[in-house]
């Protein structure tokens, strides 16, 4: 009897685990569409790259505790709204929001949850756009709707937090006051970064504007000459 309960427990553990694969393929074919279209159409392409992770077991097990919560597979589908991990880094800011609202406006994406965390970063200086949406993955008896936690930043504030990572990590949590604060210098200057290449690439992008134009109404007057 306890047998048969391990193994049909299995069983709906592996049936969930498909699920959040199959989001996070579904997800990750979305922004593969969305950056060839901005190769072959503009001819620019604001992804630089994309990272996807699923949560280990041990991790989902951590957080439901972290929470309060009894660690079943009813409360993991509920509560932890990250299993399917999507990481979209960009090169500017203004990208980013461009390129959720691409997401977000695709009709099978629902949006659940948005944190502006470059609006409103955490104290620690931490900067990222957090979506949590669900897509649907149909299955031969019918949709089912599959959570998909999205984190778009740009490369220098990618940088920042897997710096800020390592470094909660090495020491659990507890890093020493004068390391918090160089961080958290880091991530202003990390965020002057972010403005000062933007306008950089604005300015360079107006240049080419403008030989563009240039290049383009002197074919025209060549082209009415003949
Ligand atoms: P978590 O329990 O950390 O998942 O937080 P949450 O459920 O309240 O969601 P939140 O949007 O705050 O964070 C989700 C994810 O963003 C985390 O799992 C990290 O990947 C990332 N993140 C959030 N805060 C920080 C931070 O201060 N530093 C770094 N490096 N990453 C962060
Ligand atoms: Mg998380």
């Amino acid at each position: 009897m306890a047998q048969t309960q391990t193994y049909s427990q299995m069983d709906e553990w592996n049936a969930v685990m498909f699920l959040y694969n199959s989001a996070l393929k579904q997800v990750s074919t979305k922004i593969d569409i969305l950056s060839e279209e901005f190769v072959h159409v503009l001819n620019y392409n604001p992804i630089e790259h994309v990272k996807t992770r699923i949560k280990s077991p041990k991790s989902i097990v951590n957080k439901l505790k972290k929470q309060g919560h009894e660690v079943t597979i009813e409360n993991m589908l509920r509560y932890i709204h990250d299993i399917a991990g999507v990481r979209i880094i960009c090169s500017f800011e203004k990208d980013i929001y461009k390129i959720a609202d691409m997401i977000s406006n695709q009709d099978d994406v629902k949006v659940l949850i948005i944190k502006n965390y470059i609006a409103n970063p955490k104290p620690n200086g931490y900067k990222s756009y957090h979506l949590v949406v669900s897509v649907p993955i149909y299955l031969s008896d019918g949709p089912v709707e599959t959570k998909v936690e999205i984190q778009v930043r740009t490369i220098a504030m990618d940088f920042w937090a897997s710096l800020e990572h390592k470094i909660k990590y090495k020491f659990e949590g507890n890093a020493p006051d004068h390391i918090q604060e160089e961080l958290r210098e880091c991530a202003d200057i990390v965020d002057m970064l972010d403005k000062k290449m933007f306008s950089l690439n604005e300015e360079i992008r107006a240049i080419g504007q403008e030989q563009n134009q240039e290049e383009q109404s002197g074919w025209n007057i060549r082209g009415a000459g003949f």
